[in-house]
């Protein structure tokens, strides 16, 4: 069975006071969630949890999210591991502050900072040499969804980014397909939408790899994800857990979409 992984990527939110709230509410709900009455039919206690908190929240989660039993990661990082490079951070960085993923390839820092399909996948070979799992984020515009060009964008941003990416490694890397048109937008994609996507990143994967490389791969679906809307999502058999925005800055909504994992 393919392992199933839900992600709280916070932005640009929380202080390192906030984060400790976070973590204080967390770790007082995970317990009744674990042992509460749709557990048997759902993931709650096999999904790995990991938070992505800003970095300068990062030490401070680090400890906390130990306690919890949850995995703390990274929302960007460099490809260089050091240097003379103002305002970045490095992935030895990371990992010596507790770091197991980073996220990379996010759509905000494609189309609002501009990283090219390049230097993302710059970023994913110093991630993996680095000892970091990576969650790859894969979507498509509105409009390139409206003009039918979702599938040449996936496999163009898969092609590109895991370019010379061996299996031993992909095995580090889980993928979360977001459509650019479904973040913040409480416009989430239909599950035959999402659906239709991650069998397509599976197929690609298939291609570039092999069968069972594919079917271990994690594909985790971002955009719009709350409770309510997320049972359906997560029903489709290529669906294997979320990247959530907004719903995981309070650890209730957040930990209220666990309870939807199927
Ligand atoms: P959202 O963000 O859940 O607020 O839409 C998801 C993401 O950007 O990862």
């Amino acid at each position: 069975m393919r392992q199933k992984i839900l992600v709280a990527n916070w932005k640009m939110h929380k202080t390192g006071a906030e984060t400790v709230s976070f973590f204080k509410e967390l770790k007082s709900l995970l317990p009744k969630i674990m042992s509460g009455t749709h557990v048997s039919d759902t993931h709650v206690s096999d999904t790995t949890i990991v938070v992505a908190p800003p970095f300068t929240s990062l030490e401070t989660a680090s400890k906390l999210a130990k306690a919890c039993g949850v995995k703390l990661a990274a929302q960007n990082m460099h490809w260089e591991e050091k240097g003379a490079f103002t305002g970045e951070v490095s992935a030895p960085m990371l990992k010596a502050l507790g770091c197991e993923f980073v996220i990379l390839g996010h759509s905000e820092r494609r189309h609002v900072f501009f990283e090219t399909d390049e230097q993302i996948h710059n970023k994913i070979k110093t991630a993996l040499n680095q000892g970091l799992k990576v969650i790859f984020c894969v979507g498509e515009k509105l409009d390139e969804r409206e003009s039918n060009q979702t599938f040449s964008v996936l496999e163009k941003q898969l092609s590109l980014g895991l370019a010379g990416v061996n299996k031993a490694q992909l095995s580090e890397i889980v993928i979360a397909y977001e459509p650019v048109w479904a973040i913040g937008t409480g416009k989430v994609a239909e599950p035959a939408q999402a659906e239709e996507a991650h069998r397509f990143i599976r197929r690609k994967v298939w291609d570039m790899y092999d069968m069972d490389t594919a079917a271990a791969l994690p594909i985790l679906y971002g955009g719009s994800v709350k409770a309510q809307n997320f049972k359906a999502i997560s029903s489709e058999p290529n669906v294997d857990g979320a990247l959530v925005g907004g719903a995981s800055l309070e650890a209730k909504s957040f930990i209220e979409i666990l309870e939807q994992m199927s």
